[in-house]
């Protein structure tokens, strides 16, 4: 079968992040389209790693499916690597994430590892984060007065409907941010009670970048 522009872009960004693995160590996983192409390459070279850690039940799924091991991140003392996508990505490397819901195990996941891989085609790349909805996981109760202080902030939430998180939590997309400094929208947000994280990736950004093109991939730190 063959596949279109956009996902060959995505199966020659996420191929290449195979060059970042640490021999027979934990690798970090992320979530989304793009994150499934590492995953189906990673299954090819089990015995250069011990397993992984996931950041959603669907990747643990596909994960496991090829018989590589999934640790408890609890259990896990060294994560040298993360490998995940972004709905978008600027020159600093910061992201926009979550368009698959799984911003907060990603996040956390993207504390604890020593380097952040992001894999993504060149639509991904942006001047300026915000097109994109930024997504916030909130706690059901909490979601009306949530999405108020969110129109305090200038955005436009909209909640994102039947869908659950693996946390059990809901989703609000906000709309038209106007973003001018991503790190203090992130720390903003996250001061909101109720809300569990945000899907700004400013703070904790990405520390090495790889773009694939139509002329081939690209890697940018
Ligand atoms: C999931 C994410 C994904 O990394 C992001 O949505 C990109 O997904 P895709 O690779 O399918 O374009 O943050 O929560």
């Amino acid at each position: 079968m063959s596949l279109s522009p956009q996902d060959a872009q995505k199966k020659a960004a996420a191929e290449a992040a195979l060059d970042f693995l640490q021999p027979g160590s934990v690798v970090g996983v992320g979530t989304g389209s793009t994150v499934n192409f590492f995953i189906d390459a990673l299954a090819q070279r089990k015995h250069q790693f011990e397993g992984a850690v996931s950041s959603s039940q669907a990747s643990t799924e596909r994960l496991q499916a090829h018989g590589i091991e999934v640790f408890d991140l609890n259990n896990v003392a060294e994560l040298p690597v993360y490998v995940d996508g972004a709905d978008e990505i600027n020159e600093h490397l910061q992201m926009v994430k979550g368009g698959g819901g799984a911003l907060t195990r990603e996040k956390i996941i993207a504390a604890v590892a020593d380097k952040f891989v992001c894999v993504v085609d060149e639509s991904k790349w942006v001047g300026r984060l915000g097109t994109f909805p930024v997504p916030v996981e909130v706690i059901p109760m909490a979601r009306s007065y949530v999405a108020r202080q969110i129109v305090k902030l200038g955005g436009d939430p909209e909640w994102r409907q039947g869908v659950v998180t693996d946390n059990g939590n809901w989703i609000l997309d906000v709309h038209h941010f106007d973003i001018l400094n991503a790190a203090e929208l992130e720390r903003q947000l996250n001061q909101i009670t109720g809300v569990v994280t945000n899907g700004l990736f400013a703070n904790r950004n990405a520390d090495v970048a790889i773009v694939a093109t139509a002329n081939g991939t690209e890697t940018r730190k």
